[in-house]
């Protein structure tokens, strides 16, 4: 299928409701800087390029779909939580909004720890030559397995999730001689103004030992008592996705309050707080995120202040930024396949990836942005539903989108902002490849994660 223009392409760009959606008012080529990668531009053909390289030389080279990472932006958005932050906090990077060997490198050159939450990302980490002591050990429901091989490997501290983890993580660090450098992870009881299955310090969720109760006093007496385990610090993490600092400052305040409370009943004062990551980027035009700077400054400030009004030495403030690094840095490049214009309603673009590739729509109805980058065009814009390949009717990359009428098979677009809980998240439905990551930079373009291929999948498959 041939990548140039097709003069002659389908038009159909009155096919979206009147008055229903406003087709928008800025010019479809423009490429808003807060959805895209700090290198990406149009070249003077109208071609995107990243890093300096033009898209269709990156799909002729690599094939679509696949994420293409734009290494430079990745490494200043860890400077600039390393420098908002200083030298008196640290900065946990979540691997879990992805996570490669060539990532765990980056991270070690720019200074940042980093957060993994399975035996397969603390492998990962490990096997990448991150110290251990940089590494923290979190998640819910960790087997002892993963928490023997934590231990053994020096992790800097385990993030306990609930009661009986208290005493396995113990009962392993007195087993293997040690002892392990611990964080209660607290449910502070906010409700984060974020999607319910990414809201995560509410009550009625399956992370963290409530506040409420007294349950979380409780875990620190137990914690307090078992020789495996020096307790450090309590950790808070209330969602992701989040773009208003007042659900922070509240965590912050009563991880104080439990601090003071600690400090009262047992004379301790824990030397740390975990302040979790969650911070919003810009998936949209509409989206407008916080700097490190600023959540730097409201985070340090109200835990000071809180900590001076309770008489506390301030402890050191840790945060665990995913999405915020990773997410601006990469876009999904799709070839476009097939066009149904659906008379009255929008236009259906399949694309060669789908839901395997990015399931955020579908799981959180996330909203993204899409734009035609193997050639600008002047044509009128039309609304459409950029879709997958799947067999689900709710395999839907870009609910809603403007993309210029002339678009036609062979096209390439590009959905930004798929950096983080894209390729993490991606799966093998229907049998699908998962697509390869490629990190840019400078002019030159590298596989970081191979593209899946069928001897993969026929691996696995013994029977
Ligand atoms: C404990 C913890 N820390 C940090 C993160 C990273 O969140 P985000 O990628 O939204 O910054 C998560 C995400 O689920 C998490 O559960």
């Amino acid at each position: 299928m041939s990548r140039s223009a097709h003069p002659a392409g389908p038009r159909h760009a009155d096919v979206y409701p009147e008055g229903h959606y406003t087709a928008p008012a800025t010019d479809l080529n423009e490429l808003d800087p807060k959805v895209w990668s700090r290198t990406v531009t149009r070249d003077a053909d109208g071609a995107l390029t990243v890093g300096g390289i033009e898209v269709a030389r990156l799909a002729d080279e690599f094939g679509t779909p696949a994420y293409f990472l734009d290494e430079s932006d990745f490494r200043a958005r860890c400077r600039a939580w390393s420098d908002a932050f200083g030298p008196d906090a640290d900065v946990f990077y979540a691997g879990k909004a992805f996570l490669s060997r060539a990532v765990v490198r980056w991270l070690q050159e720019e200074g940042l720890n980093l957060d993994v939450c399975s035996g397969g990302e603390l492998a990962t980490a490990l096997d990448a030559g991150m110290p251990a002591e940089r590494i923290a050990f979190h998640g819910n429901n960790k087997t002892v397995a993963e928490i023997e091989r934590a231990v053994e490997a020096g992790v800097g501290r385990i993030v306990l999730d609930s009661f009986q983890e208290i005493v396995r993580v113990a009962h392993v660090a007195q087993r293997l001689g040690v002892r392990q450098r611990v964080q209660i992870r607290v449910t502070v009881g906010v409700e984060a103004h974020t999607h319910e299955f990414i809201a995560t310090a509410h009550e009625d969720q399956k992370f963290g030992i409530a506040l409420a109760d007294g349950l979380a006093a409780e875990a620190v007496r137990r914690a307090l008592t078992l020789d495996g385990i020096e307790l450090i610090g309590i950790h808070s993490h209330i969602g992701s996705q989040i773009f208003d600092m007042a659900g922070f400052e509240v965590s912050a305040r009563r991880v104080v309050q439990l601090l003071a409370e600690v400090r009262d009943e047992h004379g301790v004062e824990l030397p740390e707080i975990d302040l979790g990551g969650g911070l919003g980027i810009a998936y949209t035009s509409e989206d407008d995120p916080r700097e490190p700077h600023e959540i730097a400054k409201a985070l340090s400030d109200i835990v000071t202040r809180e900590c001076e009004s309770a008489g506390l030495r301030t402890p050191r403030i840790s945060v665990e930024p995913g999405r915020a690094i990773v997410g601006p840095t990469a876009f999904t490049l799709y070839e476009v396949g097939t066009i149904k214009p659906l008379e009255g309603l929008r236009t259906y673009v399949s694309v060669d990836g789908g839901m395997s590739d990015n399931i955020r729509t579908a799981l959180y109805d996330a909203e993204y942005s899409v734009a035609l980058v193997s050639r600008s065009s002047d044509a009128e814009p039309m609304l459409v539903r950029v879709v997958g390949k799947h067999c689900e009717s709710g395999d839907i990359v870009v609910k809603d989108a403007f993309l210029p009428s002339d678009l036609a098979p062979g096209d390439l677009i590009a959905v930004p902002a798929t950096g983080a809980y894209c390729r993490s998240m991606a799966s093998n439905y229907n049998h699908a490849l998962r697509p390869p990551v490629v990190a840019v930079r400078d002019g030159e373009a590298r596989v970081i994660v191979r593209r899946e291929t069928e001897e993969d999948l026929l691996r696995l498959d013994v029977g």
